[in-house]
């Protein structure tokens, strides 16, 4: 009881099981402008940390701490591995073609698999390895039953095929249950002093216009496991509030944002509300719902329309004067061969 209340009191999350993530994401594509024809990338805890590409033929690390635990054997064997992939999947797009009756035109093969894997228990949690075409599901391994789902007929003949190879699923099951599990601990390990640090964010509170839903804009934070919420008289609101994704940011931290409505909420009780920011192992961050305190774009469109104007009658001012001088300067100069009285003619607009 008396730890439970230390912790209320303090408001911070103990830093619970962590779930570690280790996921690759395989896109072969045909005929997208300015795209490689394949792409592989590789994220822990959801930051990329590999690249490969079918136009560099490179397997790359994105992160100091798999640079620096890797070595030149690691990555040749990588590049060997993709350039291998890179094959199978160009093929993989035409067999996708095939089964759709498609001859040429924009096309999308996609491969995610990977695993989850808690440290306080040492168990996976989740395994994935699902193929998608064209923005639908194409295959999914179901590890549990040992099978393939297909939600599309185009893809029952692989099903059929990989549901009856045993080495496959064998081989399979073994990266899921052991390999993926042992890199991922791996990388986990390399990565610790940046994976396991914890970043907190600035909050914005951030309105369209008066009349639309006031944003709670959180970005920074790190890692991604973290809640935004609205709280009214210090109770979580649930209604009118739409929360968005986590999204990465390029720096490798994360944003989200927490939408309230408040079109039925009296001016006056504003100041009830506060949006507050919730990451393990660190101190909630509340921040107070003020009026003055909401960043909108209407007082800078102000701003910006008549600086527009000011711009606009400096333009017409110059170009009167330059007129003025164009046509005095004119008249002292002896016509030139295309200022004839039949060129200009044609050039003036009508009257
Ligand atoms: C990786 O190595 C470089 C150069 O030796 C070093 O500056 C950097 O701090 C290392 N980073 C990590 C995350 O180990
Ligand atoms: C593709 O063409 C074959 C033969 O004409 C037809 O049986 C099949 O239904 C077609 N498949 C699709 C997805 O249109």
């Amino acid at each position: 009881m008396k730890s439970f209340i230390f912790f209320f009191f303090l408001g911070i999350h103990s830093a619970a099981a962590v779930t570690h993530s280790l996921k690759y994401f395989y896109t072969a594509s045909s005929q997208v402008p300015n795209f490689p024809e394949f792409v592989v990338v590789g994220l822990v805890d959801e930051v990329q940390m590999y690249h490969y590409d079918s136009n560099t033929k490179r397997a790359v690390p994105k992160q100091d701490w798999l640079a620096n635990n890797t070595d030149q054997q690691y990555w040749e064997r990588e590049n060997g591995n993709m350039l291998g992939a890179q094959q199978t999947y160009k093929g993989n797009i035409e067999i996708a073609k095939q089964r759709f009756n498609q001859t040429g035109g924009v096309h999308i093969f996609q491969n995610m698999y990977g695993c989850e894997w808690d440290d306080e228990t040492d168990k996976v949690v989740k395994s994935y390895y699902q193929f998608g075409y064209d923005g639908e599901d194409f295959l999914s391994l179901d590890l549990q039953t040992e099978t393939w789902t297909a939600p599309n007929t185009q893809a029952v003949i692989t099903k059929n095929k990989w549901d009856s190879n045993k080495a496959k699923m064998a081989q399979d099951k073994n990266y899921f249950t052991q390999m993926c599990p042992e890199w991922l601990k791996k990388y986990v390990n390399h990565g610790r002093s940046s994976l396991m640090r914890t970043e907190r964010p600035s909050v914005s509170l951030l309105q369209k216009t008066p009349s639309s839903a006031v944003s709670c804009h959180a970005t920074g934070f790190y890692p991604n496991g973290a809640e935004l919420l609205w709280r009214r008289d210090g109770e979580e609101v649930h209604e009118g509030v739409d929360k968005g994704e986590v999204l990465p940011n390029n720096d490798g931290s994360f944003q989200m944002s927490a939408d309230l409505d408040l079109s039925s909420v009296p001016t006056e009780d504003w100041m009830k509300y506060e949006c507050v920011f919730q990451l393990s192992g660190a101190e909630d961050l509340a921040t107070k719902l003020e009026k003055t305190k909401i960043r909108s774009n209407t007082g800078s469109n102000l701003i910006m329309i008549a600086l527009i104007i000011v711009a606009a009658v400096v333009l017409a001012v110059i170009a009167v004067i330059g007129f003025v001088l164009y046509k005095k300067r004119n008249a002292k100069r002896p016509p030139s061969p295309v200022e004839n009285a039949e060129v200009q003619e044609q050039m003036m607009p009508k009257a």
